[in-house]
């Protein structure tokens, strides 16, 4: 079947955090939202099916997970990343950032400290301030527009870390990591005891030829040392459903996570989670090649407009995720100034670059998850602000 992702829907009024929150994050309605990170397009037709029919059944009392929602999960790592999960180390949460904040808790102490590599997206700050615990900050580097890794510093900071917060690919910069720096990472984490964590959530949006790996994947003895969190809910905009999984490296780790949220009472979830995400995993495919194809279109339009018309802006295209990272620095604003003319003048929702980096000025980042038309009006708006007011 054929998906149109050119339709624009009104999510405004359908409690969309994106839409209906942006009196609070920007201080008016009058703004695109190109801000968290979901996407406006309805989701593949087979799992609106298995949630109507969920829907009809009428009773939705407590509710179990079969053993067929964790094959769903580990046949689909295998289809697409050629990752043998064992299901008996296998758990799962209501998201990803729930599982990482509670790792952070049961596997460190407070004033541990914990590397995360900035600009991150910023619940990585959060989930390990909120435990008392300290950030030490990897800040990936740039030069002409490429961000990578300064391994002096990783190695450095390491040997103080009690936990390392990978996000594989990588927000806000789109980054697939290779094998490679994976295993270099994850040798240094092992030289040093530090607990390896990989988010891997966006790791089904790749583009370009890139190719994913699961660091769990990189080696034997990597695997042992590191906690995935995986999840379909990027993939296929179901983040409203709370639901991702967690891949332990063995029985111990795994227990000591169950029993964290035993003792806060949340061992089972919403009766439709699990219906979502199986039908995404068993019958999704189709509708994510289509949705790949579409955001690569979305990418090279902005990519390409901002070069034609506003080469103040340089755009990072991501090799992975639907976000995209505008360097704004030669508008020579301050983030504050930065952030008002994108609202006020722009009249653009984006997230601002400091919260992704607390020591970065002049950037921003524009979710291109939304119709095609929906990006040309934004790009409009932001041309005309920049001709009348720079
Ligand atoms: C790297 C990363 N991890 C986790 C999340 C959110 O995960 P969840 O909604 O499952 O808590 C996001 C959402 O943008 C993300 O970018």
């Amino acid at each position: 079947m054929k998906y149109d992702f050119d339709q624009v829907i009104d999510r405004s009024g359908n409690r969309a955090a994106k839409y209906d929150e942006r009196i609070k994050k920007f201080g008016t309605n009058d703004v695109i939202p190109l801000w968290v990170a979901d996407m406006d397009f309805r989701t593949a037709q087979p799992i609106i099916d298995a949630m109507k029919a969920k829907a009809e059944e009428g009773i939705w009392g407590y509710t179990s997970r079969p053993d067929s929602y964790f094959e769903a999960i580990c046949s689909w790592q295998e289809r697409r990343n050629g990752w043998k999960i064992d299901k008996n180390l296998v758990s799962w949460s209501l998201g990803v950032v729930p599982a990482l904040s509670a790792i952070v808790k049961i596997f460190s102490n407070p004033g541990d400290k914990v590397m995360i590599q900035t600009p991150v997206y910023s619940e990585f700050y959060d989930v390990v301030e909120a435990w008392d615990r300290i950030v030490l900050e990897n800040q990936l580097v740039e030069k002409d527009g490429c961000w990578t890794i300064d391994f002096d510093d990783f190695e450095r900071k390491a040997k103080e870390a009690k936990i390392f917060l990978l996000c594989s690919p990588h927000n806000p910069l789109g980054i697939v990591w290779t094998r490679d720096q994976l295993k270099k990472m994850a040798e240094i984490c092992i030289a040093n005891h530090v607990l390896l964590v990989s988010d891997e959530i966006h790791s089904d949006l790749i583009f370009h030829g890139k190719k994913h790996v699961p660091t769990a994947m990189v080696s034997q003895k990597i695997a042992g040392n590191i906690i995935s969190c995986i999840s379909g809910t990027k993939t296929f905009n179901l983040a409203g459903i709370q639901a991702s999984t967690t891949v332990f490296p063995n029985m111990e780790t795994k227990l000591r996570f169950d029993r964290f949220w035993m003792n806060m009472d949340i061992h089972r979830n919403n009766a439709f989670s699990s219906v979502a995400m199986e039908a995404a995993f068993n019958e999704g495919e189709e509708w994510l090649e289509q949705l790949l194809e579409y955001l690569d279109g979305n990418f090279e339009y902005v990519k390409s407009f901002c070069q034609e018309n506003i080469p103040q802006i340089k755009v990072n295209v991501p090799d992975a995720t639907y976000l995209m990272w505008l360097d704004c620095r030669a508008l020579n604003m301050d983030n504050e100034a930065l952030r008002t003319f994108m609202i006020e003048k722009a009249r653009l929702g984006l997230n601002e670059g400091c919260t992704f980096g607390r020591s970065l000025t002049g950037y921003m980042r524009l979710n291109a998850a939304c119709p095609r038309s929906v990006l040309r009006q934004a790009m409009k708006q932001l041309k005309e602000a920049i001709d009348t007011n720079l």
